[in-house]
């Protein structure tokens, strides 16, 4: 029996691939199994009786002693891992590469029967892990250079982005130019020819005034009177004024308007009612809507949303004068606002031509337009996107080909601590 249990152990000791050296107590090789014999230079006939650190010169000796000592005087296994320092390389059957030489081991005291103290040394081939972790090595490697890629890809995309905003800005301010000077320009006409007619009136009822020292008579006064047709101007110059004053009061309208939509640089949020925003940009946007579609508002309450309220305004005056380019025949325009919880929405509804589903994915990337050369930059709703995004909000569109487009935007009410936005219901 117990010589088949040798027979045993040594056919398992012979074949485990795993290396196993038994020293004594003055750490001098004892013995050492097949697996060892085959990684390294010396036979065990030569090496039996030498001390470890002889056989191995390359061990880590200063390792070695603290191992021992701790297994010596705690009684405890202790294992060296081949990413730390390695106890020990053995060289790796038929391969030179240091890497593939990395080792595991275990080292641990332990007595035979008649109670003379040994060791054991147990080494593990890790060539396998550590060739695994070269290759994680060189993967993670390629990712941090992809990341790097990344990054310079991202600030690329920035920088465009910028110019992007700063070009539909221009193109913003072009067609609200044109739109100003349009709306301005009539105003202005006709004050300046209700000038033109009141001049003349004063100079006739200046010589009625002069008359009064010149005339022979009241009866030649009153005359003169009928002549220059007193009575007409008299009617006609209060009218002539209170059209006037309307004029200019429509100018210092738009202008003051004009005003709130000249911060577009600013950069701050700050709490701020988006009614007032939305009422300033339809002033703004008047002269495109007006032969397009009328605009109803169905405002909802609003408690003060932190925002920068000129690029909100931006926003919804895209939305807007696409919402009238939509426009085949005279339609309609309903712009709604409202809030749920810690979020304000606003919502620009047309009735006009809607968006095909296959371009609906398109119609937020820079430059995408279905209009004539001229009358669109592709750039509105890029830049919307833009800006609902800096404000941590986020923007909707629903739409349907002949029926008509509701675009909606969410904004959190307050910029710190912006949570997940709930789902919105879907039309
Ligand atoms: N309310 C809308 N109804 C129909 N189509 C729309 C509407 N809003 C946007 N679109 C589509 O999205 C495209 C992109 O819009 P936008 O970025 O504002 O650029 P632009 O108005 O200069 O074309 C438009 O060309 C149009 O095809
Ligand atoms: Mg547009």
């Amino acid at each position: 029996m117990e010589g088949f249990t040798t027979q045993l152990l040594c056919a398992l000791i012979g074949n485990i691939h795993l290396g196993i050296i038994v020293l004594d107590n003055n750490l001098r090789i004892q013995y050492w199994n097949h697996f060892v014999s085959e990684r390294c230079a010396t036979s065990l006939e030569q090496a039996c009786g030498r001390p470890l650190i002889d056989v191995f010169p390359e061990a880590n000796a200063a390792d070695f002693n603290r191992s021992i000592e701790l297994a010596r005087d705690q009684g405890r296994h202790v294992y060296n891992h081949w990413l730390q320092m390695p106890l020990l390389q053995l060289q790796t059957a038929g391969n030179e590469s240091s890497l593939l030489t990395l080792q595991s081991t275990l080292l641990f005291p332990f007595a035979t029967q008649d109670g003379i103290a040994h060791f054991g040394l147990m080494v593990y081939d890790t060539s396998a892990a550590a060739q695994g972790n070269e290759q994680l090595r060189v993967a993670l490697k390629a990712l941090g250079n992809k990341q790097t890629e990344q990054d310079q890809l991202l600030r690329k995309l920035e920088t465009a982005n910028s110019q992007l905003l700063q070009s539909e800005k221009m193109a913003a301010i072009g067609q609200l130019a044109a739109g100003v000077a349009h709306e301005i320009n009539n105003p202005i006409g006709y004050v300046f020819s209700n000038l033109k007619t009141l001049d003349g009136y004063v100079r006739d009822l200046l010589k009625i005034a002069d008359a009064v020292d010149t005339a022979g008579g009241l009866d030649e006064l009153r005359q003169l009177k009928r002549q220059l047709e007193y009575d007409y101007i008299r009617g006609d110059v209060a009218a002539l004024i209170s059209e006037s004053e309307d004029g200019i009061d429509r100018v210092t309208r738009i202008i003051s308007a004009l005003k709130d939509f000249s911060h577009i640089d600013e950069d701050e949020f700050r709490p701020a009612d988006l009614h007032r925003g939305l009422d300033t940009t339809l002033n703004v946007v008047n002269n495109e809507l007006k032969y397009k579609a009328e605009v109803i508002k169905e405002y909802g309450e609003l408690p003060e949303v932190e925002c920068i309220l000129s690029q909100i305004n931006q926003v919804t005056m895209n939305l807007l004068v696409n919402a009238a380019h939509a426009m085949d025949e005279f339609g309609r325009i309903t712009l709604r606002t409202g809030c749920d919880n810690d979020w304000a929405w606003i919502e620009v509804e047309d009735n006009g031509k809607g968006i095909e589903p296959k371009l609906l994915n398109r119609i937020f990337e820079p430059f995408f337009t279905t209009k004539p050369v001229g009358k669109g930059t592709g750039l509105g709703l890029a830049l919307s996107y833009n800006i609902v995004q800096k404000h941590n909000g986020r923007i909707e569109v629903y739409s349907q080909p002949n029926i008509g487009t509701r675009f909606r935007i969410n904004l959190p009410i307050r910029q710190a601590n912006v949570r997940p936005q709930p789902d919105v219901a879907q039309p």
